[in-house]
Order: structure tokens, then C-alpha cells, then sequence
């Protein structure tokens, strides 16, 4: 069982760390091995997804992926901005399939925006297609504009396309999770304007039919935005494209009280995958030993869960988080009053020790 560790930037390397201590402490025989992904890797090879890291990943059986990004990089080249890592991470291997699962501990409740009462015992699955849709669609790019009412102006453009079997496969993701959970799937587009989104619901409701036991909804974009809010719990999984479910997921965390608490996973049809928090590098807080390691620890255990079939080994770490959160034990970002404060070595130390 081989693992491959890209911390990235930021506090990746903070939070992968503790990520991986708390999978040392198992009895697994597990092969981990590391490489520098990102701005990390652009600072010492030139490119952010070098060759050898590309590699690593390629061979691993799972990838625990940290984070990437730094604004001191926003002046390069697309191509060489540490976004471009993970992007090429999903487009290599092939990881269409992301999970997001958010989950609302109940020790937690206080720390959301919301009213206790809208979020306690809320548990929505995100599933996002992430390697089509306008993030990847061709063509793309810049050029003076060749008709219209601004013909000749500078313009750029993007393009979103979904092949059927593209989203056939992800339906299919949604509607077996859903089997296993609440059997109710909201597929969320924008069909009365996009005719990717007409083609996306055609299509998920031809995969409905394999899937009679399960309940499906259809729901505009900014209709799902809003009601995720408004009734959150009356979601099970919510299916999308990726740029819909890209933000979506980000609006779906603050329902749980911190985006320091999702993980992700994002596979392909070999069951490899990559293991992220769905946070970001956070350069504010990077090297100051606070961030919250516990959305990379619970990553860990999907990651156990999904690619490598340790589904005990996983319950015993998600048993671990939530028993160090009700000792009272919190990061900043989700501390209330009458709790701990802890950091973010020490957090992953109190996991590693309430591992039953
Ligand atoms: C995410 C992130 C990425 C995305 C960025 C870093 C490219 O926001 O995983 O949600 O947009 O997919
Ligand atoms: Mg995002």
C-alpha cells in the first residue's frame, strides 16, 4: 500500500504532517513516500508538477495532497501557477469522481453561522465532476473579438462541454453513494439558460433509470445556493459539474462551522485517488502552528476508506477526531468559549493518541 505525500504551500506541509503521523501510528504496512507539488516545486524545479512528483503520484496507490497556491505566484504563466499542480494531478490520473462530504459534528454547531437547530446532524455528500466542464474545456484563451456587438475588442473565452459518458459515470458515483446513505440525489445545473446543463439533466435522468430506489431532485444553481442555507439538511447527495460544484462545496463548509474541517476525495475508475482538504494553502496563517490539521486527517482516513479498503482503520480515526473534539480540543478557527486552544502539532498529537 503505497502513498504518495504532496504537502504543497502554505500550511500543506503543517497539516500533511500531523496527517501522516496519525497514519504512522496505525499498524499498516504502509509505503509512504513524499515530493514537493506547487509553488514548493516551481521554487526548486521550475514547474509545479514536475516529472518525478507526476510520477510518485502515478504510481501510488492514493495521494494525501496538502495544499497549493501563494500570491506571490499569481504573476507567472497559467501553466506554471501552483493551481496548475492539482489541476494536472485530476487530468492525469484521471480523477473525476470528487467527494465532498460535509458534515456538521455536533460540537461543532457553535461554531457555524447558522442556527443550531438548521445544521445539527446535517450530513450532505458534494459529488463534483472534476475533470471536465469549463475548467478543462477547449478551446479557451484571448483574442480580439471576431463578431458581436464589441467585434474587435480584446476578449477571452472559455468553454464548457460534457460528454454523455462523462456524466453517466458521475451520476453513477452519486446514485450509488446515495444507496448507501439517505437514497436521495439533488443533481444541481442551470438548465432554463445552459445547454450543458439541459444535456447534463437529460442525461442523469437516462441513469435514473438503473436507479429506481433512489430519489432524484433537479435543481437550478442559484436555487441550490440559496436552499442550501435556507434547509440544508433536506440534502443527501448533491451531484453537479465542476465549476457548480467547485463553489457549491466552499458554501456547503460554512454550514459545518469551518472549512478546516472537509475532507475531500477525488477518484478515478481504479479506485486510486487523491486525498485533500478542501481548504486552501492559507499563507496568512502558513508556519505559525495554528491551522486546523483535522480536514487533512480526516482526508487521511478517506483515503484509507476509498483507495485502499481499510475501512476499520478509518472509523478509528474519524472515532479519533470526534474524540478529541469533545475533549474539548480546538484550533482557533472552530474555538468557542469554553473550550481549549490548541495548535496545530498538538491537535494532531491528541488524535494520534485517541485512536482506540
Ligand atoms: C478546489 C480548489 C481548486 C478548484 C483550485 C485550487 C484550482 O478551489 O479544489 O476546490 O478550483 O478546483
Ligand atoms: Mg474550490
Amino acid at each position: 500500500m503505497k502513498i504518495a505525500v504532496l504537502p504543497g504551500d502554505g500550511i500543506g506541509p503543517e497539516i500533511t504532517a500531523e496527517a501522516v503521523k496519525v497514519l504512522r501510528a496505525l499498524d499498516l504496512k504502509l509505503e509512504i513516500e513524499q515530493a514537493p507539488v506547487g509553488g514548493a516545486a516551481y521554487d526548486i524545479s521550475g514547474h509545479p508538477l514536475p516529472e518525478a512528483t507526476l510520477k510518485l503520484a502515478q504510481s501510488a496507490d492514493a495521494i494525501l495532497f496538502g495544499a497549493v497556491g501563494n500570491w506571490k505566484y499569481d504573476q507567472l504563466d497559467r501553466a506554471l501557477r501552483p493551481e496548475q499542480a492539482i489541476l494536472g494531478l485530476r487530468k492525469h490520473l484521471g480523477l473525476f469522481a470528487n467527494l465532498r462530504p460535509a458534515l456538521c459534528y455536533a460540537e461543532l454547531q457553535e461554531a457555524s453561522r447558522l442556527k443550531p437547530e438548521a445544521i445539527a446532524g446535517l450530513d450532505i455528500l458534494i459529488v463534483r465532476e472534476l475533470t471536465g466542464g469549463i475548467y478543462f474545456g477547449q478551446p479557451r484563451g484571448r483574442r480580439s473579438s471576431p463578431d458581436g456587438a464589441f467585434k474587435g475588442a480584446d476578449e477571452a473565452y472559455d468553454t464548457m462541454r460534457y460528454a454523455r459518458p462523462e456524466i453517466e459515470r458521475i451520476a453513477r458515483v452519486a446514485f450509488e453513494a446515495a444507496r448507501k446513505r439517505h437514497k436521495k440525489v439533488t443533481s444541481v445545473d442551470k438548465a432554463n439558460v445552459l445547454e450543458t446543463s439541459q444535456f447534463w439533466r437529460d442525461v442523469v435522468i437516462a441513469v435514473h433509470q438503473d436507479y429506481a430506489d433512489i430519489e432524484l431532485q433537479h435543481m437550478y444553481v442559484d436555487n441550490a445556493a440559496m436552499q442550501l442555507v435556507r434547509e440544508p439538511k433536506a440534502f443527501d447527495v448533491v451531484v453537479t459539474g465542476n465549476l457548480f460544484g467547485d463553489v457549491l462545496s466552499d458554501e456547503a463548509s460554512m454550514l459545518t462551522g469551518s472549512i478546516g474541517m472537509l475532507p475531500s476525495a477525488s477518484l478515478n475508475d481504479k479506485k486510486q485517488g487523491l486525498y485533500e482538504p478542501i481548504h486552501g494553502s492559507a499563507p496568512d496563517i502558513a508556519g505559525k502552528g495554528v491551522a486546523n490539521p483535522l480536514a487533512t486527517i480526516l482526508s487521511a482516513a478517506m483515503l484509507l476508506r476509498h483507495s485502499l479498503d481499510q475501512a476499520e482503520a478509518a472509523d478509528r480515526i474519524e472515532g479519533a477526531v470526534k474524540a478529541v473534539l469533545k475533549q474539548g480540543l480546538r484550533t482557533p478557527d472552530i474555538a468557542s468559549d469554553g473550550t481549549t486552544r490548541v495548535g496545530t502539532a498538538e491537535m494532531g498529537d491528541a488524535v494520534r493518541r485517541a485512536l482506540a
